[in-house]
């Protein structure tokens, strides 16, 4: 096993999450058909731009800025959203990019990375600061070629649109990635070298967030509680009792994980990703895990079982950095799940028709945080929706499920999963479905609903 040169201890710096708003550039008129050729335009000459001065705002802010300035321009009072403000970074001298040593890959150290992020930070202050919020990269991905189940790609794009819509109410960043990095990681292992070349290339981000591509979010409402995690670096969920008594290769699950971006995790990445079939030790890790754990029934090792041999074995070395949660379902699994929805739809309709007025106001999708806070205080000690629902086991692109469940019983419960995290998003669009098994259905919600009668969201 490999062996991290430094145990740094990351800087928990607070950053903003999102500081840059979306301005969302709605077209109406024919003024904004002509500005496809202008948008063309400009994004040639911000593609050339970036070589020489490479641009330290995200491009869509750029785009809508340069797009409904000319629209003003030649158009009279512009119809499109408003300016946003220029970027005001810039880069004043060299930083870690232009390390030529520096490599994205695992397997491949980078030291001094707190040094250097922070210094990154300091070149560019719009990105670092503000709010106190920590920012929030969300990862995931699929293979690079069309799944072998004839409706997996269309799961797997309804999938990440529930990570999407996520990510647009809570403000963080989404990376997809959809080609294996380095080649010899696959399946499982291949997250490792996405999450470490995402720690590069978004020094801004805090946290990287791994979500599996058969995981969704089934509450649109809930944050993670990063000040829960303020002095870890690795959040995973699952039991530690499991871990340490009962020596469970299943006692967390790492298909959604939180790693703070710093040399900790760069360094326990190392190490863990050190037990994958790209190392020369793969097959001694293989032995080594199926031998610790009585309950692991293959051979080769996995990236799960190697993170709990980490916990298990190095307790005093990892341990206190990593955060097993078991509070809330930071990540869960669908059959404990699924039959718990109907009866959560009912609660939630209970607290609103009962609550006050506020419950059932319509608002505006940026105003759900504000909406949630008040049916949260509502509910009181009621449920909860689950807050991420894991297909484990499923296979959504390959089909090849474990055979302890029926496929249908996986398509159906993702189907069912999907449209309950889905009606929460429609219903600030004015929309739900009736049958969470119809997809394709859906009726206009009433005013005041569900006071003024008239069902909807049901399971
Ligand atoms: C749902 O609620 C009903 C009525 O309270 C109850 O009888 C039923 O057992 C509940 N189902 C589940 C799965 O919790």
């Amino acid at each position: 096993m490999g062996s991290p040169e430094s145990q740094t201890q990351c800087s928990s710096s607070t950053m903003a999450k999102h500081a840059l708003r979306n301005r969302a550039s709605l077209c109406f008129s024919d003024g904004c058909l002509f500005l496809g050729g202008v948008l063309m335009a400009l994004l040639l000459v911000w593609s050339f731009s970036s070589f020489a001065s490479p641009p330290t705002s995200i491009p869509s802010e750029t785009l809508a800025s340069s797009s409904s300035a000319a629209a003003a321009a030649a158009e009279g009072p512009p119809q499109c959203a408003p300016v946003a403000a220029p970027p005001r970074d810039s880069e004043q001298s060299g930083n870690f990019y232009d390390d030529p040593e520096l490599s994205y890959s695992i397997g491949r150290p980078v030291r001094g990375w707190d040094g250097k992020r922070q210094e990154w930070l300091r070149q560019h202050p719009s990105l670092a600061s503000g709010g106190g919020r920590e920012r929030v990269l969300l990862v995931t991905g699929s293979q690079p070629s069309p799944c072998k189940n004839k409706i997996g790609d269309h799961l797997l794009l309804r999938f990440f649109k529930n990570k999407v819509d996520y990510c647009r109410l809570h403000g963080c960043d989404v990376f997809y990635n959809n080609v294996l990095l380095q080649p010899q990681m696959f399946s499982y292992w291949a997250k490792y070298p996405v999450v470490r070349a995402a720690m590069l290339a978004h020094p801004e981000a805090e946290w990287i967030w791994w979500v599996d591509s058969d995981a969704l979010f089934t509450d649109m409402d809930f944050e993670p509680p990063l000040d829960r995690y303020k002095g870890y670096n690795l959040v995973v969920h699952g039991w530690r009792d499991l871990i340490y008594e009962k020596k469970s290769w299943t006692s967390i699950n790492a298909g959604v994980f939180l790693i703070r971006n710093c040399q900790w995790s760069m360094d326990f990445m190392d190490v863990w990703a050190g037990t994958g079939p790209q190392s020369p030790e793969y097959e001694r890790w293989g032995h080594v895990l199926s031998s610790t754990f009585a309950d692991k029934l293959f051979p080769e090792s996995d990236d799960q079982s190697a993170l709990v041999y980490l916990l298990l074995t190095q307790k005093d070395r990892y341990g206190n950095k990593i955060y097993v949660e078991s509070d809330y379902y930071f990540e869960g699994y669908w059959e404990e799940i699924l039959g718990t929805l109907p009866n959560i739809t009912r609660e939630y309709e209970d607290t609103e028709r009962r609550g006050p007025q506020a419950l059932r106001r319509r608002h505006a999708e940026k105003a759900s945080g504000y909406y949630a806070a008040r049916r949260a205080e509502a509910a009181g000690a009621a449920r909860k929706r689950p807050f991420v629902t894991h297909f484990t086991g499923c296979q959504p692109c390959s089909g090849a499920y474990n055979q302890m469940y029926s496929g249908e019983s996986c398509w159906n419960g993702m189907v069912k999963a999907l449209n309950f995290a889905d009606n929460q998003v429609l219903r600030r669009y004015g929309y739900v479905r009736p049958d969470l098994m119809d997809s394709a259905v859906v009726k206009p919600i009433p005013f005041d609903y569900p006071a003024g009668g008239g069902g909807g969201g049901g399971g």
